[in-house]
């Protein structure tokens, strides 16, 4: 467990949103293992589809202290069901509605690469848009030895976020094990963050002067 894996539970319990597109479901099922790595690090977690948002879910949204991006890489990019939503979010983006929140991201293809690092790099320049602190995916590369495999945490090699790949001819149930451990992981280390921040704020409104 990393350092920013575990929440303290002396501070502000995070609370974190992951708003996921998915056509056919396997993006549905790594914004599930995103949600439930956070959750076992201690954050208070929704997970919303971001095609037909309610008020509701637009509040949430708006509530959270961190947002976890996810869609599906269509033709090299996010879908254009995730795309709907980013830009239903501008008004947001003018009113810096979302300032200071903690966001992340992850991306599913049926190819290996099917050039997803675009779709995560649409994800980040969401969250700048929003003057949001985007978290990175804090693991090494996997599957890049003579040692390593298919199995190895973020096996794809990604940096940005959660790069995952489903087989295009397998259920969105069986998407792979080592994309769900990590994605499940950049949950946890979002929760991590996330709690850190909080704490900070919290410590430094202590500190600052009375009047200030
Ligand atoms: C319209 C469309 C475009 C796609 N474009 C790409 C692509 O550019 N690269 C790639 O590797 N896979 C591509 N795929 C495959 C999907 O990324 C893959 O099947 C993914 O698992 C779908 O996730 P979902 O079930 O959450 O929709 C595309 C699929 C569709 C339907």
């Amino acid at each position: 467990m990393t350092s920013t894996a575990m929440t303290s539970t002396a501070g502000p319990r995070p609370r974190v949103a992951v708003a996921y597109h998915s056509g056919r479901g396997h993006t549905a099922a790594l914004a599930a293992a995103v949600a439930d790595g956070a959750r076992q690090a201690g954050a208070e977690v929704t997970a919303l589809a971001v095609d037909g948002m309610t008020d509701h879910q637009w509040a949430v949204l708006d509530d959270a202290d961190a947002i976890v991006f996810g869609t599906p890489t269509y033709m090299g990019n996010v879908s254009a069901g995730f795309q709907t939503f980013a830009e239903r979010t501008s008004r947001r983006c003018h009113t810096g509605a979302w300032r200071d929140k903690v966001a992340a991201g992850f991306t599913n293809s049926g190819a290996k690469s099917g050039d997803k690092l675009q779709a995560l790099v649409s994800l980040v320049v969401l969250a700048a848009q929003h003057h949001m602190h985007w978290v990175s995916l804090g693991l090494g590369p996997g599957w890049n030895s003579t040692t390593g495999s298919e199995d190895d945490l973020n096996r794809l090699g990604f940096f940005l976020g959660a790069g995952a790949q489903s087989d295009t001819d397998v259920a969105a149930d069986r998407v792979h094990r080592a994309d769900v451990r990590t994605c499940q992981l950049l949950g946890a280390r979002v929760a991590g963050v996330t709690a850190q921040l909080l704490a900070g704020r919290t410590a430094t409104q202590r500190l600052a002067p009375a009047g200030s």
